[in-house]
């Protein structure tokens, strides 16, 4: 017996065609969802440091963003308001003329073929900042649950084609495919925010989105980050009750929690990569201290390995043009 190995798995990575041929996961386009945060006015374009590349846009220039989604072949964009004024109850979230279902009525017009998801929560639009009405000190569930409903029937009406809910109120699922199915539009998809963690990669949406809490934090809705069994509990829970796509959200440090629902469903599994772990990238990136388009496409894959069949990304327009190789 050589003393060398007669097994060589290096042969398999010899060059790039070999490499081709036995790869096991790949990153699309058709993979993507790219967030847009529509905001109220005229020609209105907002930065943040902590998240570039990523603005609030007036209608008119978001439009001129979607234009982009549209022609790099994305299937489709998730939407986020930014309302100019707020209250106790969130009354913009469901408001048939608010910012996001305006955004909604110019998108579809402007790109029919483009999939309009939106995301359905009420702390872009409480004064509190919370995603569900507040009795006492606490977030109070079951009164929730109608806003919720209202809210993604009124982004339908607007034309969207699948809802997102992201609160984590219990039974919102069951109450929104309730509410749409009542209405006539039993054949909307809602993509469930199941397992939905308290954590801190939030941070720069909520600068974005003018979504953070005001008081106390969202630990008594949104799940432990040190729970896996419970998020396939979430799940179940959510498609018993009518999810047709189920999220995990964030994505980088939930990879297990990726895999063990996929495998346990079978369900389409969409991964959250939030704008913490954008903007920790980027931060890097614009110091040169490391490779941004090799670290964005390999934690992408990652994510398909992990089972993600979607992945909603801040990065989804560069990733789009790379994977081009434009
Ligand atoms: C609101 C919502 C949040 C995100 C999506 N929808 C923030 C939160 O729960 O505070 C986070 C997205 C991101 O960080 O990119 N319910
Ligand atoms: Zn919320």
């Amino acid at each position: 017996m050589s003393v060398f190995p007669h097994v060589r798995h290096r042969r398999l990575r010899m060059n790039e065609q070999v490499r081709r041929l036995v790869r096991e996961n790949r990153l699309t386009v058709d993979d993507l969802i790219y967030p847009v945060f529509a905001t109220c006015g005229q020609g209105v374009r907002r930065a943040f440091d902590s998240m570039p590349g990523v603005y609030n846009l007036s209608v008119d220039l978001l439009l001129e963003e979607v234009k982009k989604v549209q022609e790099l072949g994305i299937p489709g964009v998730i939407v986020f308001g930014v309302p100019a004024t707020k209250d106790e109850v969130g009354s913009g979230a469901y408001d048939p003329d608010g910012v996001v279902q305006q955004a909604v009525r110019a998108i579809k017009q402007a790109f029919p073929n483009l999939l309009v998801i939106t995301d359905v929560c009420l702390c872009e639009y409480t004064s509190h900042g919370h995603c569900g009405l507040i009795k006492g000190q606490r977030v109070d569930n079951d009164t929730t649950l109608a806003l919720l409903a209202q809210t993604a029937l009124s982004h339908v009406q607007a034309g969207a084609d699948m809802v997102a809910p992201s609160d984590m109120m219990d039974g919102r699922v069951a109450a929104i495919r309730a509410r749409l199915d009542a209405e006539g539009y039993s054949d909307i998809p809602i993509m469930a925010y199941s397992a939905k963690y308290a954590s801190a990669y939030y941070g720069p949406f909520r600068e974005v989105a003018g979504s953070a809490p005001q008081f106390g934090d969202r630990k008594t809705y949104q799940m432990d980050p040190a729970n896996g069994d419970e998020a396939l509990r979430e799940t179940a829970q959510d498609i018993a009750e009518g999810a047709d796509i189920v999220m995990v959200k964030p994505a980088l440090a939930y990879m297990d929690i990726i895999r063990r629902i996929k495998e346990q469903t079978g369900y389409p599994v969409a991964a959250y990569n939030v704008s913490g772990e954008y903007a920790m990238v980027k931060a890097a990136a614009q110091k040169g201290w490391l490779d941004e388009r090799r670290i964005v496409l390999e934690t992408l894959t990652g994510l398909k390995r992990a089972g993600a069949d979607i992945i909603i990304t801040y990065h989804a327009l560069e990733v789009a043009r790379w994977l081009k190789g434009v």
